[in-house]
């Protein structure tokens, strides 16, 4: 008896009309989830092609699928980060576990973290709906196509990169985020005095990002500066070792 549940009619209730058809339990009316807690559809669809794919589709396929990617981002960016002008990026943020602490010791700014990888960024999701953090969001989405997708009033405030993929192979280098194209478009989406803040274990990444930096005619390296904000990340936990690089966007 104690294990019926209400639907079930009881014995003994077979005798009157009411009790043949059980009655449905009324489903109780699950709240609307707030944005950030779910992946809703187009990012699902929102990963890079990957080499063979495109070996395979040809780079027309390719390319009309990024461009679809980036409009679809771009109308889910005018909601999601609706008139932050101002916004603290992480590119890469993994588990989440970086810029969810960032985002809760500093409840003055939007933060927005993105990644490739769908679990991950579930998990970042589920950090923000713990802690209840109504400034940061956590995207699926690959980083140069948010960054084409940003509209021109979306402006990066301070960007992070910790412990990025460092593709340690000769021949993989040309997979590093860091590229001269790339700085471009983080360039383009910063503001004079913004921010960006590389972390790696990789000597061999470091001393490839500072080249770049130095190389790179908006961004000016910055040395000696202590790392704005401490909390160990997934791969920090793993690797351990830190090497931190400072550059500022020119004017
Ligand atoms: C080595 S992990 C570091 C994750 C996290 N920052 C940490 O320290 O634990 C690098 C992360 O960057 C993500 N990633 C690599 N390329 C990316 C891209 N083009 N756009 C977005 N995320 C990317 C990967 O999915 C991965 O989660």
């Amino acid at each position: 008896m104690g294990s019926r549940s209400y639907s079930q009619p009881a014995e003994g209730w077979g005798n009157t009309a009411v009790s043949q058809t059980p009655i449905p339990p009324t489903p109780i009316p699950s709240p609307s989830p707030p944005f950030n807690t779910l992946l809703p559809p187009p990012f699902r669809s929102l990963t890079k092609a990957m080499p063979e794919q495109t070996k395979v589709m040809g780079k027309d396929w390719a390319d009309a699928r990024r461009e679809g990617n980036v409009d679809r981002l771009r109308l889910t960016l005018q909601t999601a980060l609706a008139n932050h002008t101002a916004i603290t990026f992480e590119l890469g943020c993994g588990h989440g576990h970086w810029l969810a602490a960032y985002g809760a010791a500093h409840p003055e700014e939007f933060c927005v973290g993105i990644d490739l990888v769908t679990h991950r960024v579930e998990r970042s999701q589920r950090k923000q709906a713990l802690g209840k953090l109504t400034n940061v969001v956590f995207m699926k989405a690959e980083a140069t196509e948010f960054l084409d997708a940003l509209l021109p009033t979306q402006k990066l405030a301070k960007i992070f990169i910790l412990y990025p993929d460092p593709w340690p192979k000769k021949r993989h280098q040309k997979n590093r985020f860091i590229n001269a194209a790339n700085l471009d478009r983080l360039a383009d989406h910063a503001t004079p005095g913004t921010t960006l803040h590389f972390r790696t274990d990789s000597e061999a990444y470091h001393d490839w990002t500072r080249e770049h930096l130095a190389a790179h005619p908006r961004w000016q390296l910055v040395e000696g500066a202590p790392w704005p904000f401490e909390r160990t990340t997934f791969f920090e936990d793993m690797m351990k070792a830190k090497r931190d690089l400072l550059a500022v966007r020119l004017p």
